[in-house]
């Protein structure tokens, strides 16, 4: 077993800290207060190759691996969740769908303009009746005589919706089939038939924008499928698995911003004589954050690294997922517990971490659903 990372992975990571302390860092604030939507920085990512980390230098991506995915999104997730949300979608969701299942012509076309940030890519599966139970879903593509499908239906929550100019779509193309009934297309925001509705105002990420999005008679012409048809599902499946890992990396990031302020904070702060972080509780709540921070970030790495491997990750991302989100969780919590007043005030991050980290527990996946993938695997019992 090797613990070091490669030069090119620390490289990779260096870009994004730098990135991330000069650019993100000092608009965090800002944007959180706005809920605007932070072009500019996102171009920034994409000109550095952090918008396709994964994707080879010939799609116009930077052609790194998953490892150097995980470090590069922590460190933009710890200077700002928002800006680490838009990034995943487009690299994990967006991008690893078209490249593990497109056509040359589908990665030519629509990989590039999306991996060098210079567009957005969205991933829309979720439906308003239906999100963790993904197949009930309700947008039908019906498949017509010369090979073209009209899509009619709609997608709720959709991250980067308002902005998008391509998105990976699933809709049931044969109801009868269940999971094996759904198609995945490649849209296009421009074509007639599709419309967006009102972009969702939300307790954290909130500089990441989501919304509703709809399809009235859409036509998807043949070369918007991806893959095959009735393999959307697991087309989904497998992207949402890479795409755990980029959450996870996401979890990783807003524990650590929290848990450096705080340990920034215990040594400062004064009571009763002494720095608060000389008091035992707060020592135990210190060394506890420290454990599930590593334990998240090592899990997570292994799942990245069988990516690499080109193994099987189901099992390994959902683990690191549920893990890495529920440690954020708690240690945003904590965070707040030990800057009490200024844990609770908007003149420091520590509210917004909180904030933030909550989504990582609901988003692609809930807990309770990683919960499921991992104990289906382990008794092979549903
Ligand atoms: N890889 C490949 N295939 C898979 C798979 C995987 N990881 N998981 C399941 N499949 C296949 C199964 O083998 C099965 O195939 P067959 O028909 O050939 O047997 C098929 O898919 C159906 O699988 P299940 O019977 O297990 O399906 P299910 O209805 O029981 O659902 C589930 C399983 C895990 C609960 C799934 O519905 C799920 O993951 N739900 C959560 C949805 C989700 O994560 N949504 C995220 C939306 S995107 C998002 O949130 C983005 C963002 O925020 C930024
Ligand atoms: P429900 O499925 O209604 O679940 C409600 C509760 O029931 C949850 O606690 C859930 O865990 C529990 N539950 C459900 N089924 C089970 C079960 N079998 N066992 C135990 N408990 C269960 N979706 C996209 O497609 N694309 C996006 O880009 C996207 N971005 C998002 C961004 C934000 C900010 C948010 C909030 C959501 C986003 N989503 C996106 C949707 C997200 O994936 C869903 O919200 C999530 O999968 C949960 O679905 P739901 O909200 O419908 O909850």
């Amino acid at each position: 077993m090797d613990f070091r990372f490669t030069e090119e992975q620390l490289l990779i990571q260096d870009v994004a800290r730098r990135i991330a302390r000069e650019k993100i860092a000092p608009s965090a604030e800002h944007f959180d207060r706005s809920g605007e939507f932070p072009l500019e920085n996102i171009r920034t990512l994409g000109e550095n190759g952090l918008m396709g980390i994964e994707v080879p230098a010939e799609y116009g991506g930077a052609g790194m691996d998953p490892v150097s995915y995980v470090l590069a999104m922590v460190e933009i997730a710890a200077a700002d969740a928002a800006h680490s949300t838009i990034m995943s979608v487009n690299n994990s969701l967006f991008c690893n769908g078209i490249l593990t299942h497109g056509t040359e012509a589908q990665k030519q076309k629509y990989v590039r303009a999306i991996a060098e940030g210079k567009e957005i890519g969205a991933f829309a599966l979720t439906e308003p009746q239906s999100g963790s139970d993904a197949t009930a879903m309700r947008c039908r593509a019906v498949k017509q005589a010369d090979g073209r499908f009209v899509i009619n239906g709609k997608k709720s929550w959709i991250t980067s919706g308002p902005v998008a100019k391509y998105i990976v779509l699933f809709a049931m193309s044969e109801p009868d089939k269940g999971a094996r009934g759904i198609t995945a297309f490649v849209v296009d925001t421009d074509k007639a038939g599709f419309s967006r509705g009102k972009t969702e105002p939300k307790l954290g990420i909130r500089a990441s924008a989501t919304c509703e999005i709809e399809f009235v008679d859409y036509v998807a012409e043949a070369d918007e499928v991806l893959g095959e048809e009735g393999h959307g599902f697991k087309i989904a499946m497998g992207v949402l698995d890479a795409g755990r890992i980029g959450i996870a990396s996401q979890a990783i990031g807003i524990a650590r911003a929290a848990y450096e302020a705080t340990l920034a904070y215990v040594k400062e702060r004064k009571a009763f004589g002494q720095p608060i972080g000389t008091f035992q509780m707060t020592q135990a709540k210190i060394a506890d954050m420290k454990c599930k921070l590593d334990a998240s970030l090592l899990l997570t790495l292994r799942a990245a690294w069988l990516k690499g491997q080109g193994q099987r990750f189901t099992t390994e991302a959902a683990v690191a997922k549920l893990t890495a989100s529920e440690a954020a969780m708690w240690i945003a919590h904590q965070a707040v517990q030990i800057h009490a007043g200024m844990g609770y005030s908007k003149e420091m991050p520590i509210e917004r971490y909180f904030r933030d980290a909550k989504i990582t527990e609901i988003y692609e996946g809930t807990s309770e659903i990683q919960r499921l993938v991992i104990a289906r695997h382990e008794t092979g019992l549903r």
